[in-house]
């Protein structure tokens, strides 16, 4: 992948030194500690050769800048990060999507330090990545999996590709389909943490989305409730027809009511099909709407902070001019503000739908309560002659009190997932 120039006298052959004398340096398990506060990147070219990077990144690296510039990115490389997660960087940024990941890097000494990268391809060609400390408790469970992944690539020889399938394997038994799906959390996880220890208030935008995506879910959990409860109903209304064929009198009335009953039920049953549609995704980069919405604004946020902290920085040595880098810096932090407007609006678009779909269904289930009254009136005038009928109408009317139970929670799941809509529109936090 890293074809350097062979000519000794390039920038490319130095940085072929440095990487190989950084290699012999013994690891020594001593942490290279770096502020919380502290953010670092480096960009590359296409191939992962360095060209930038900013004064924290050349300070906890250890290395001379001239040593990082055009030394290809493995020259920090720690032994103990598995092949299969390189994999999985380089697989997600050759099809252009930003990759979040853990890394365990070595300095020029040999100790170690832990980092949150996220690194994305940038305009013009090349990559970018920015990394923060990991201070969320998802870190440990992050190292067991990479020391899991390494052993097992050193002892059957596995491939970076099937290490890295293996690795996904082990992501998706965690509850998260995808890879973009696992760095979305990862990266919120990560940010909220910092943001706490930093004693940073909250993000409005990040707390909204936060206020959507949680309501969502408890809309979707009742939704699915309530279409298991609708799908057990088809029982009661056989038994209500089974009942009507052995009565003498008052039959058709109580099987038109059955039929009607019904047909209204399996409408119902239809249209919380299209509400509750489960999400499917495809390959290791397809993430749900809420899950690319933090990712796209916690990146956003970091870029934004990145750039305020790089104007203060001094002037960087090497080959690349401040302001250029500084424009460079600016067009990817927009991009992630336009691409999470962009996933807030959708976020906003499917709340609101979800809104008015809800309300039918409210509807659709009063003229349900309807029809049943009906039964409950037609049960007192038949009264001695329908004995029993009592029984299937109090049963429909327990089912009836369930469903406008599961109603109440749906609404206040709606009435919350619009209220972070609103607060979204409007630019307000949440409510302390
Ligand atoms: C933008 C960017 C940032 C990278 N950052 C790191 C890093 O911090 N640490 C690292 O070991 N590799 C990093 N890499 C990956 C390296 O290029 C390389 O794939 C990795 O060190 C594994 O090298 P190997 O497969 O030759 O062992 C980065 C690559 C890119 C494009």
């Amino acid at each position: 992948m890293n074809r350097i120039s062979s000519d000794p006298f390039s920038a490319d052959h130095d940085a072929v030194h440095a990487a190989a004398s950084a290699q012999t340096v013994a690891e020594v398990n001593v942490e290279e500690a770096f502020g919380i506060d502290e953010l670092f990147f480096s960009r590359t070219d296409g191939r992962g050769v360095i060209e930038a990077y900013n004064e924290i990144f050349v300070r906890v690296a250890g290395f001379a800048g001239s040593e990082l510039q055009g030394a290809p990115h493995k020259i920090i490389r720690h032994s103990e990060m598995p092949k299969a997660v390189f994999w999985l960087l380089w697989n997600g940024l050759k099809q252009g999507s930003p990759v979040g990941a853990y890394v365990k890097n070595k300095t020029k000494e040999g100790k170690y330090y832990w980092v949150f990268a996220i690194a994305s391809p940038i305009e013009g060609g090349g990559y970018l990545s920015v990394r923060l400390k990991p201070s969320s408790p998802l870190l440990d469970g992050v190292q067991d999996l990479y020391r899991e992944a390494l052993e097992a690539e050193k002892a059957e020889d596995l491939s970076p590709e099937d290490s890295a399938l293996r690795l996904m394997e082990r992501i998706k038994e965690l509850g998260f389909p995808t890879y973009a799906m696992f760095q979305a959390h990862a990266i919120h996880q990560e940010f909220e943490a910092r943001r706490v220890a930093m004693h940073k208030p909250q993000f409005a935008d990040l707390s909204n989305i936060n206020t959507i995506s949680d309501n969502a879910a408890k809309l979707r959990h009742e939704l699915n409730l309530l279409s298991e409860k609708f799908h057990n109903a088809a029982l009661l209304t056989a038994n209500m027809k089974i009942f009507a064929a052995k009565l003498p009198v008052g039959r058709s009335t109580i099987n038109e009511i059955a039929k009607n009953y019904d047909l209204m039920l399996r409408d119902i049953q239809n249209h919380l099909k299209t509400l509750h549609v489960e999400e499917e995704y495809e390959g290791l980069w397809d993430a749900s709407r809420d899950q690319n919405s933090f990712f796209m604004l916690c990146a956003s946020h970091l870029m934004e902070e990145l750039c305020v902290n790089f104007e203060k920085e001094g002037c960087l040595g090497g080959k690349t001019s401040k302001s250029e880098e500084t424009r460079t810096l600016n067009r990817l932090r927009n991009d992630y503000k336009k691409q999470s407007i962009e996933a807030v609006l959708h976020g906003i678009q499917s709340a609101l739908t979800i809104q008015r779909r809800t309300e039918f269904l409210r509807r659709m289930i009063l003229g349900l309560s309807t029809i049943r009254i009906a039964c409950r009136v037609e049960a007192g005038m038949l009264r001695d002659s329908a004995k029993g009928l009592d029984n299937i109408v109090g049963r429909l009317d327990g089912f009836h009190d369930e469903v406008e139970a599961h109603l109440a929670v749906i609404q206040q799941a709606v009435n919350a997932i619009l209220k972070g809509v609103d607060r979204s529109i409007t630019g307000q936090p949440e409510a302390a």
